[in-house]
């Protein structure tokens, strides 16, 4: 098929260079002309694992074009895929962008074509668009056209495996008389192995939405259990592992730590309890999910706090990891940012390092006063503490020993509850982690820990 992509983000972008691997013929619209001058020399200007391979052998290929002739392209598809962003950048909706395309899109696609929304829209928005997009064929002189919703159910970091081994694919109908809509989205994805689900436009719309809070939903519930375990001395991972042999249940996103962030989960808890608001819906379960998630970043500060004898005023703090997680360059709603900024504040002096240079590059930019380091023991030489914000698999394999033996202080809080508590203790850390205790070679001896064996029946504080 002659597919044409607008919006080159993240969602974009993916789409594009996954539908052109699977042998359709793509065109990228993007109004950027950084952007599009770095992905017609086959660069992606983002991290995104397989993400540069795909695009690099699509530009090689021909299958894959780019553009900023957005109803040129339009003209020659059978299909346009929307992926513009729809953030307004303040934890709500904007649907400008969406309309703005819309306005070009829509009077130049040809009368055989489908037109296709992957962004994620607001549900009053959907309403709208049957009426928004007739109006603008019917005053170009042009045929309907059908026009279906595809929500994308991609996670940053594993977003190409995602795309092509999805787990469901879910179709709205927004405009589909006669089911041609639904029969090319259908051959848009024969060669993906899953279920395909047909449904409304504003269902297709809230089964998005309602993924994302429920997956908000269940890693503030683990960050809840993880306070409740930190009070009992229990250790909440092995609770969940515990939990998880339910079928009823499961282990997935119930890891306690620094809490959620990134362009998706966040802003879909802040802007679905403001839409509910509009139509008169109270949501104070998704109130408290957000409540949860803000709280744990300040939590980090107290807890430093409490483990620098009351203060971090005038302490030394390495800050690991600044992405919202690994094998991702994105700082969108980065729980370190957050943790950085009220360090900061707080009056530390905190020196961050991440495993991304642009990541290093732009929160440095973004948060006034922050230090970064180009390397992780820069980062913690002469630290009186380090925290561990991003499970990048180089902070969970560092050389802690030789790492501690350059702190002033050894003194760990573990935001992703990655380390070894036992092993951190016995070579002289104080190690503080969420629902997992505080635990200092104080409390227990080093020779008594390695004994003991199980970290959970080890002397805990609350840290
Ligand atoms: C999410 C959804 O998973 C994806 O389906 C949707 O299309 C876009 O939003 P993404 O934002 O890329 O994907 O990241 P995800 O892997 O969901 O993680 C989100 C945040 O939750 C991260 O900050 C992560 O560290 C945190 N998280 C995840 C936890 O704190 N605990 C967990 O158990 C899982």
């Amino acid at each position: 098929m002659r597919v044409t992509v607008v919006g080159l983000g993240y969602v974009g972008l993916v789409t594009g260079a996954c539908l052109a691997e699977w042998g359709h013929e793509v065109v990228g619209v993007d109004a950027d002309p950084r952007r599009l001058g770095t992905l017609r020399d086959g660069r992606v200007p983002f991290h995104e694992p397989r993400l540069p391979d795909l695009v690099a052998d699509g530009v090689t290929k021909g299958t894959l074009q780019f553009t900023d002739d957005l109803k040129g392209a339009s003209a020659m598809a059978d299909m346009v895929i929307v992926a513009v962003g729809t953030h307004d950048g303040n934890g709500g909706w904007q649907t400008d962008t969406v309309r703005g395309a819309l306005a070009d899109i829509v009077p130049a696609m040809a009368d055989h074509a489908t037109l296709v929304i992957r962004s994620t829209l607001p549900p009053d928005f959907i309403r709208q668009l049957p009426q928004l997009v007739s109006s603008r064929r019917a005053s170009a002189d042009r045929s309907p056209i059908p026009v279906m919703l595809n929500p994308e159910f991609t996670r940053e970091g594993r977003a190409v495996r995602d795309y092509q081994q999805p787990d469901r694919i879910v179709l709205g109908v927004v405009i589909d008389p006669d089911g041609h809509g639904e029969a090319a989205l259908r051959e848009l994805y024969h060669s993906a192995a899953a279920p395909v689900i047909v449904m409304g436009a504003t269902d297709a719309a809230i089964t998005k939405l309602a993924a994302n809070l429920f997956l908000a939903t269940k890693i503030s519930f683990a960050n809840e259990l993880a306070e409740i375990c930190d009070a009992f001395g229990a250790d909440v991972a092995t609770v969940v592992d515990g939990m998880s042999y339910d079928t009823r249940i499961g282990g997935a996103f119930l890891k306690a730590g620094v809490g959620f962030g990134g362009s998706c989960l966040p802003n879909q808890v802040s802007m679905t309890i403001r839409t509910a608001a509009q139509v008169g819906v109270d949501t104070p379960l998704l109130s408290a999910v957000d409540e949860v998630n803000h709280r744990r970043r300040t939590q980090v500060i107290e807890r430093a706090a409490s483990l620098l004898d009351g203060t971090v005023r005038g302490r030394r703090v390495a800050l690991l990891g600044l992405t919202f997680k690994p094998d991702t360059d994105d700082l969108r709603d980065a729980p370190a940012l957050t943790i950085a900024s009220e360090l900061l504040e707080a009056g530390a002096e905190v020196i961050a390092y991440d495993p991304m240079p642009l990541a290093r590059e732009r929160s440095a930019t973004l948060v006034p006063g922050l230090q970064v380091a180009s390397a992780a023991g820069d980062a913690i030489r002469d630290a009186d503490i380090a925290v561990l914000v991003t499970e990048w698999p180089e902070f969970i394999d560092l050389d802690w020993a030789l790492a501690g033996s350059t702190m002033r202080r050894r003194v760990l809080i573990d935001g992703r509850n990655v380390l070894s508590g036992e092993e951190l203790v016995a070579i002289g850390f104080t190690y503080s982690s969420f629902g997992r205790g505080t635990v200092s070679p104080d409390a227990v001896g080093a020779g008594a820990l390695a004994a003991a064996g199980r970290f959970a029946s080890l002397q805990w504080g609350r840290g």
